[in-house]
């Protein structure tokens, strides 16, 4: 018989709204129970026009009185460590925790000590690896159409206005670690740009901007530019926020015999998904793209890794490699030099930077 699951979320702001609880509903194999945040409006909101069964304040009750085997952490990233203990150490199945990891790779190895000691699948939510332009993109690339992958590049953020590393630029990352097949790192080399970027009543996470210059409870830079050496030989490069040629996770891929490109998440008029140069056929070859909600793609499967085993492409091993590319770049930028392989850093070379007075 099919396992069925109990899920809930933690921090039920707007991407909790917008795509964890439609996500949930619409996996059969899972009965949405519950939600905590703090916020009583959100509360009062959730059972009366979303029909939550129950809502709570404090996630340590919710925890204890629903025992979900799944729980979604939505909340701002300086949090995420301690409330991924909590449901973890409660005994939470399958932990989806939203990106950023956390600030820095300290915050994202309490994470992970908490989901060893528990037995606990922990998932970071880059999710568009799991959206049927990216996985198009993907399968005529293992298809062998453009040849050999020679280089990636991710583009993010809003060249006009900014867009930082931390809450756009992970997914980047990952996007582009999805395209040149997951390899390890030989090097990372990086700069970041810091100006206002003169954010105001913003809605998500610049709630504080004005009073504290933080976005999402951490401290930005404006733009980022990273070059990622893999050990497979293929060349990524990360655009973000000002440096960003396109805004929302647009991908080149240039290949020995060809080249892919792959739209943002709201393409132009007339843009399609995904579109190819394929040596040897003429124009644009553009595949079908029947777009997904990628959220409840990167829920099933890692409910299949629960049942079935294996390994799940966003789990907590392969999120902190993306964060310590993250982190390279902001460190290639204080050291001025190329970060080698293997790297290990525990702070954010970036909030330890700004707190320096150096940027
Ligand atoms: N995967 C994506 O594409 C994507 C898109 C947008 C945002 N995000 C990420 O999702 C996270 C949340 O972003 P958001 O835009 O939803 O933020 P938000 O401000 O809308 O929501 C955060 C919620 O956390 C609640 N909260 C704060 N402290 C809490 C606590 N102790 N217990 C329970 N709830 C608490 C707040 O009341 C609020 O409702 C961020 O890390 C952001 O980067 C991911």
């Amino acid at each position: 018989m099919t396992p069925r699951y109990r899920a809930a979320i933690i921090a039920c702001g707007h991407i909790a709204r917008a795509h964890h609880l439609p996500a949930y509903r619409k996996i059969s194999r899972v009965d949405f129970v519950a939600g905590a945040d703090i916020s009583p409006e959100i509360r009062a909101n959730w059972e009366s026009e979303l029909g939550v069964p129950r809502m709570y304040a404090d996630a340590v009750e919710m925890l204890e009185k629903e025992k979900p085997d799944v729980v979604s952490i939505c909340c701002w990233p300086p949090l995420r460590p301690e409330l991924t203990e909590l449901a973890a150490d409660a005994g939470v199945k399958l932990i989806v925790a939203e990106k950023p990891f956390a600030i820095d790779i300290a915050g994202a190895d309490r994470m992970i000590a908490a989901a060893k000691r528990n037995g606990t699948l922990l998932i970071v939510g880059h999710q568009r690896r799991y959206h049927t332009r990216y996985s198009t993109a993907k399968e005529l690339i293992n298809a062998g159409a453009i040849g050999d992958v020679v280089q990636v590049s991710g583009l993010s953020g809003i060249p006009t206005r900014g867009g930082d590393m931390l809450t756009g630029g992970t997914h980047t990352i990952d996007a582009v670690r999805f395209l040149a097949s997951d390899p390890p790192v030989d090097w990372v080399v990086g700069q970041i740009d810091r100006r206002d970027p003169g954010f105001t009543n913003a809605p998500v996470g610049l709630q504080q901007w004005e009073e504290t210059g933080r976005r999402y409870g951490h401290h930005v830079e404006t733009g980022a530019f990273g070059v990622i050496q893999f050990k497979n030989g293929v060349r990524g490069t990360i655009e973000n926020g000002i440096m960003g040629r396109r805004a929302g996770w647009a991908a080149l891929v240039y290949g020995t015999d060809g080249m892919i490109e792959i739209a943002p998440d709201q393409p132009s008029e007339g843009e399609p998904w995904v579109r190819a140069h394929i040596k040897g056929m003429a124009g644009w070859q553009v595949p079908e793209v029947i777009p997904n909600d990628p959220f409840q793609a990167e829920i099933e499967a890692a409910l299949d890794v629960l049942e079935k085993g294996g390994q799940h492409p966003l789990d907590m091993y392969a999120a902190r490699e993306v964060h310590l590319i993250t982190m390279a770049i902001f460190e290639s930028a204080r050291r001025r030099a190329r970060i080698d392989w293997p790297f290990e850093i525990s702070e954010s070379p970036l909030e330890a930077m700004i707190q320096a007075g150096e940027i």
